[in-house]
């Protein structure tokens, strides 16, 4: 199966220009790429820049909750499903820690989920630990993420459902040097959060849920990212950072094609 590496462009670039830039740059690269498929996830107002014009797939960042009822929708600031359908959106990342940090809670990501879902975009719902205790609390932490994100969301709806397992402590930040910005987890304890995940996953769903991808995410590079996939278990990548641009973002898909 193709591995999914998703590009979380989260609040950049700053204008359409280098969105464009940035999105052209990567669209090169992505042409050679065989064995992957690429998603990017910029931010909502560029979305209408890029639909269907390139293999590239296009992903959302958000999405609320509600349909709008007959009459219109009276939700300030929101986006619905269906204009991120008729955008040509395919993918949505929900539950990101960015966004918990901002107040999202289990319930509204749940909800999230299931809007997605019934429209039939593909969610990318992300998980995962504020720090990793010896004690083994946070297989627990990340265990409840799961079931309440995922809480009455029928399982017939699951083949668009994708798990992104991304520590919070190894998101990149914003530190000068490149060895303090990046703090990835290890390949081998990835490998054994997404099939952690996976039996989390299928103890609750049944087998039904045996199929569904698990990505990581967190500091990944260009020079890390093909040691993560080349673990079994480990379906794809969410990037960040190295996304931001097309340079790093091109040498990272050739080096794990
Ligand atoms: P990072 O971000 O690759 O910059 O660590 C990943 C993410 O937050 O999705």
């Amino acid at each position: 199966m193709k591995k999914l590496i998703v590009a979380n462009w989260k609040m950049n670039p700053q204008t359409l220009k280098e969105a464009r830039k940035l999105f052209n740059g990567i669209s090169k690269y992505a042409k050679e790429i065989r064995n992957a498929k690429i998603v990017i996830c910029p931010p909502f107002v560029y979305l209408g820049f890029f639909s269907k014009k390139s293999k590239i797939s296009l992903g959302s960042q958000d999405i609320f909750w509600e349909d709008p009822p007959a009459g219109g929708g009276s939700y300030t600031g929101e986006v619905s499903a269906k204009i991120l359908k008729n955008l040509g959106v395919e993918y949505v990342i929900i539950g990101h820690s960015e966004r918990r940090q901002i107040g999202e809670t289990d319930e509204i990501i749940n909800k999230k989920i299931k809007q997605a879902l019934k429209n039939k975009i593909k969610v990318i719902f992300c998980v995962g630990e504020l720090e990793r205790d010896e004690g083994g609390e946070y297989l627990q932490f990340v265990k409840d993420e799961i079931i309440k994100g995922l809480d009455k969301i029928p399982a017939k709806l699951f083949k668009n459902l994708i798990i992104t397992y991304e520590p919070v402590w190894a998101i990149s930040s914003n530190e000068k040097s490149d060895k303090a910005r990046f703090n990835a987890d290890t390949p081998e304890n990835a490998r054994e959060m997404a099939i952690y995940a996976k039996r989390v996953l299928v103890s609750i769903f049944g087998r039904i849920a045996r199929n569904i991808p698990v990505l990581y995410g967190g500091s990944i590079d260009e020079k890390n990212a093909a040691s993560f996939l080349n673990k079994e278990g480990i379906d794809g990548l969410l990037v960040g950072r190295t996304s931001w641009n097309a340079k790093t973002f091109g040498e990272l898909l050739k080096n794990i094609s």
